[in-house]
């Protein structure tokens, strides 16, 4: 059966973990649903993994709506996401044009990266039929801000104000919060205090669900290893046993070890 935003509320409540997973063309998109997982994100990482940049700025909408669509034609029931790019949500009526041109293109849900001040556009995508995934924590659009990729929420300061910040766009209509790289106990801690499902990305094993970069968990890649990822592919005989592998770790609980979180 198709994953819908309801099953993910379903497992919340029945405390069933669930995975999802970047995919960015047909092939790996059935691939991939059909070993279980069960959310699709068309993550704005592809500028990263497929095109070669060394941040996410630089991908367009046009370029997320084409492996939106190669996406869709591939999928098999997974709920599919996709990420909106850099500035393409910067005013509300932008947000709505570009929602809807990912929406047209086979999204069921769009996902944004921010904080507070992201709540009059959730809403306004949400009056409208828009589900939304709210991505906190360390947002890649910010990493100039943040001056490089590091754990966000660190300190009672910073993480008090995370929690505040998920539930205002939780109460603003955000469907999901998607946390990336925050110490495990902060995770905990926000996916407690809010009714919507929470994805996880080195943030724990407490959070409702988990993402990865299918690059990353196949061990495909030039640089660094982050210390949340694990490369499925060195245990399994192939990709698809990789994604099952993945899809049954999360649903386990037993992915991600505490090795592969942070501390406050
Ligand atoms: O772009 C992406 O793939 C993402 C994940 C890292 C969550 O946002």
């Amino acid at each position: 059966m198709a994953v819908t935003i309801n099953t993910l509320r379903e497992r919340k409540a029945k405390g069933e973990a669930f995975s999802a997973l970047t995919a960015y063309d047909a092939t790996f998109a059935q691939l991939v649903s059909e070993a279980g997982v069960d959310v699709i994100l068309i993550g704005d990482s592809l500028g990263m993994v497929l095109q070669g940049h060394d941040s996410t700025l630089p991908v367009t909408l046009e370029q997320i709506s084409y492996h939106v669509r190669s996406v869709a034609k591939g999928n098999r029931g997974a709920l599919i996401m996709a990420d909106m790019p850099f500035m393409s949500y910067g005013t509300v009526t932008a947000a709505l044009d570009n929602a809807a041109e990912l929406m047209r293109a086979g999204a069921q849900m769009v996902k944004l990266e921010g904080t507070d001040w992201m709540a009059e556009t959730i809403r306004a995508l949400s009056d409208r039929g828009v589900p939304v995934c709210a991505h906190l924590g360390l947002t890649p659009q910010f990493v100039n801000k943040f001056g490089g990729y590091k754990v966000q929420g660190r300190g009672e300061e910073q993480a008090d104000e995370m929690v505040r910040h998920a539930q205002l766009l939780e109460e603003a209509g955000a469907d999901v919060l998607l946390l990336e790289c925050v110490p495990s106990a902060l995770a905990k801690r926000i996916t407690e205090a809010v009714k919507a499902p929470v994805i996880g990305i080195g943030a724990g094993a407490d959070t409702d669900g988990q993402v990865l970069v299918m690059h990353d968990m196949l061990g495909v890649t030039t640089g660094k290893t982050a210390r949340f990822v694990k490369n499925f592919l060195a245990e399994s005989d192939s990709v698809q046993a990789a994604f099952a592998a993945y899809a049954k770790a999360v649903r386990e609980r037993s992915f991600p070890a505490q090795e592969h979180t942070f501390k406050a």
